[in-house]
């Protein structure tokens, strides 16, 4: 219901309607034999790792609520996150990993990889999250030495970002009028409790929306996915671009003592 009333005052009452009615014909589509069979495409991380991420084996109701309230689960390709996590010009003990729409948990057992600070998981199907939390036992007591990690039941709208440097991690989770109420609360956030902040795209259907806002701006990127971050350097207050002497700067503001 909230995500209709939030859509409808976004888009207006038919567009609105046409939305609801293009997200019912895609997970339709969810039915055709081809597509049964591609869901298992994504099976090979799961057999590596011996955690249950695929979505070969989620419900076509849960995929269906889902999409209707925001998208259907579909785990991240892990050669493609690897690329997202290489373009990020930070060290990341210094950041807290937040993945917005985490699902099964795969971008969180990726990401403790990488060594970030903390990971933290916000999703709002419970049979997800409760997947995600038994991965992230599973994974934590084979990898004694991994970061602390959570996996949230709740809806990405009222997530409270934590005031440390984040590193926020997207992977299609949200329609336009959800993806842009959350934007605002980062933002809000920023303000609040100036950091550096660095968004991670996966799939950058709105990323006309991030080109306009402003405060974010591009760090790297293919066709795929793009990197965006909000920092400043303390020195001269110059924006970050994409570029080693850049990327140097930014490493060491991370690095100074805060
Ligand atoms: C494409 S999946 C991405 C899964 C995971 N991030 C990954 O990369 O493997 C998108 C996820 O976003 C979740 N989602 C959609 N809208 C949401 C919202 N408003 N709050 C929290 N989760 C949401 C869906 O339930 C789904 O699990």
């Amino acid at each position: 219901m909230r995500h209709w009333r939030d859509s409808v005052r976004y888009f207006g009452l038919w567009r609105a309607v046409r939305e609801l009615a293009a997200a019912s014909w895609r997970i339709s589509l969810e039915l055709l034999p081809s597509r049964r069979k591609a869901r298992f495409g994504d099976l090979d991380y799961d057999w590596e790792h011996e955690v249950d991420t695929t979505r070969s084996n989620v419900s076509f109701r849960a995929q269906l609520l889902a999409e209707l309230a925001g998208r259907p689960y579909f785990a991240s390709d892990p050669w493609l996150f690897e690329q997202i996590m290489h373009a990020l010009p930070i060290h990341f003990e210094d950041f807290t990993f937040v993945d917005l729409g985490s699902g099964k948990g795969r971008a969180l057992l990726m990401a403790a990889r990488y060594g970030f600070k903390r990971i933290i998981g916000v999703e709002f199907m419970p049979e997800w999250h409760r997947a995600a939390q038994e991965n992230i036992r599973k994974f934590a007591a084979a990898n004694p030495s991994a970061p602390a990690m959570e996996s949230v039941c709740m809806d990405a709208r009222d997530f409270d970002f934590p005031a440390e440097p984040l590193v926020v991690y997207l992977f299609n989770p949200f329609p336009e009028p959800v993806f842009v109420a959350v934007m605002e609360r980062l933002r809000q956030s920023a303000l609040t409790a100036p950091r550096p902040l660095f968004l991670a795209y996966r799939y950058t259907e709105f990323e006309s929306l991030l080109e306009k806002c402003g405060w974010l701006k591009k760090v790297a990127g293919t066709e795929q996915w793009a990197v965006y971050g909000n920092w400043r350097d303390s020195a001269g207050g110059e924006e970050i671009h994409h570029g080693d002497t850049e990327k140097k700067r930014v490493r060491r503001w991370a690095m100074a003592p805060r």
